[in-house]
């Protein structure tokens, strides 16, 4: 709350989070910054004296999300709180977000938060349009020791920030900056005290991990894949997002050589024409792609497969689209995250005139759904019989399981027959009895 002086004399902070992954952990960063500084964290914007929201600009429905939210920010501004805004939509709109919203304190972007002490101390003494906007050119990564993981088995490490890549229709390397990595010691010795702390999955994180580079020089991004899943006590390492340019065969020869890897690859390929890719401007072809698909599929292990689409990007034909539609079945991926072509503010792609209705885009996201249903329901299948290991997340009561995630990726729902149940965060074999498209369920072989 505000004193007459307009200064916060209560520290309590609430965060809200939209978008990715990369925006979950930065929270997690942030969170751990505040308290760090005094802060507490509070669960309603009503008893917080500091309001934040972490936003996405990756589509325009996730902007205007929101900004419907801050449309709300004047009754409670004069209930004497202060409002932030981190993250794209903040880095991307900058100070025009003072003008649409008024009772904004706080812009920042996420290259900018090594600051945030120092923003908060603006933010405490009153000031108004405080920006943290400046920082995308900076080489240095987010490093803190305070970071609030919300999951005490599973948590995320951030590897790589920025993006270089310029694909047509992204906002991430004008949201959060060219690419920097960290050094592979600091990511180990980050990995190791996660392992200390009791954590047994970490997750790799950055726009585009394959193109990790070891400032040091020490190790590749397939070398520090191993070395992490090498650390003792960790037993499930996963990696995100990968880019197909950039993802070599070394990738597929760690998991194969280090069990602790999971076997799961989210390979983004946006669209299975490469006429397509060539004006997505994403500089692989449709043969390359399926090329790493092989690499894949050759592994050790079956690895499962995930991918992103966007449907419905200027020029796209009904062929164009075929072959997306085509590429589904001869990867076999076990999920897909795809959406429709949404035009996006400073990109190359918005000089591209928006070609294509949004109910054709709408009929072709359908289209490619239900085939991929199908699809996932015999993968899933294929499960059935089999005896897979599982982390346990939590229990749904209502339906009397247990729910669980497998080395795929994949949510298993299983019952056991013991008296108690298994706590969040063990492993236990579990013998798979059914299969939906989305997920399956077993019993505990116990
Ligand atoms: N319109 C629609 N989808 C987009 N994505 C990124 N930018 C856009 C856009 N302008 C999708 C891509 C990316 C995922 C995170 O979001 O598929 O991989
Ligand atoms: Fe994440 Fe991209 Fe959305 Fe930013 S714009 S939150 S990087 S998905």
């Amino acid at each position: 709350m505000a004193d007459a002086n307009g200064k916060i004399a209560e520290k309590t902070f609430y965060l809200e989070t939209f978008g990715c992954q990369m925006n979950v952990h930065d929270s997690e960063k942030v969170i751990g910054t505040l308290e760090h500084e005094g802060y507490r964290r509070v669960d309603l914007e009503e008893d917080a004296g500091l309001i934040l929201y972490n936003t996405c600009s990756i589509r325009d429905k996730a902007e205007q999300k929101v900004f419907n939210r801050l449309n709300d920010y004047k009754k409670l501004y004069a209930k004497g709180k202060r409002f932030g805004v981190l993250g794209c939509v903040a880095q991307q709109e900058g100070e025009r977000i003072f003008e649409r919203a008024p009772y904004v304190s706080l812009v920042a972007g996420s290259a900018s938060y090594r600051k945030l002490p120092e923003m908060l101390v603006q933010i405490e003494r009153g000031e108004s349009r405080i920006t943290g906007l400046d920082d995308r050119q900076t080489d240095e990564t987010f490093e803190t020791e305070f970071t609030a993981r919300s999951n005490p088995h599973r948590g995320y490490i951030t590897i790589i920030e920025g993006c270089d890549k310029f694909c047509a229709y992204c906002v991430v390397p004008y949201t959060r900056g060219k690419e920097r990595s960290r050094t592979s010691t600091s990511v180990l010795a980050e990995a190791r005290r996660m392992a200390d702390a009791g954590y047994t999955e970490i997750q790799l994180l950055g726009q585009n991990v394959n193109s990790y580079r070891d400032s040091e020089g020490k190790r590749s991004f397939a070398e520090l894949l191993a070395a992490v899943g090498e650390v003792e006590g960790i037993r499930r390492v996963r990696f995100t997002t990968s880019h197909p340019r950039d993802f070599t065969r070394d990738i597929v020869e760690a998991i194969d050589a280090v069990p602790t890897l999971c076997d799961h690859v989210h390979l983004p390929i946006q669209s299975g024409s490469s006429r397509v890719l060539q004006l997505m401007q994403r500089e692989y072809t449709r043969d390359q792609y399926e090329e790493r698909i092989a690499w894949i599929k050759a592994a050790r292990r079956p690895i499962s497969m995930t991918t992103d689409i966007i449907v419905g990007f200027p020029g796209e034909t009904p062929e164009d689209f075929e072959q997306t539609i085509d590429l589904l079945a001869v990867t076999g991926y076990d999920a897909v995250f795809a959406f429709k072509y949404s035009p996006r503010p400073n990109t190359p792609a918005i000089t591209m005139a928006d070609s294509i209705p949004d109910e054709e885009k709408s009929t072709r996201l359908q289209v490619l759904l239900d085939r991929q249903r199908e699809i996932q329901r015999a993968n899933y299948d294929k499960h059935i019989g089999q005896i897979l290991e599982v982390m346990v997340e939590g229990r749904n009561e209502a339906r009397g399981q247990i729910t669980g995630r497998t080395s795929q990726n994949k949510t298993l729902n299983f019952t056991t027959t013991q008296p108690i149940y298994p706590a969040p965060g063990s492993y236990l074999p579990v013998r798979v009895t059914k299969s939906f498209p989305n997920s399956l369920v077993g019993e505990a072989v116990i």
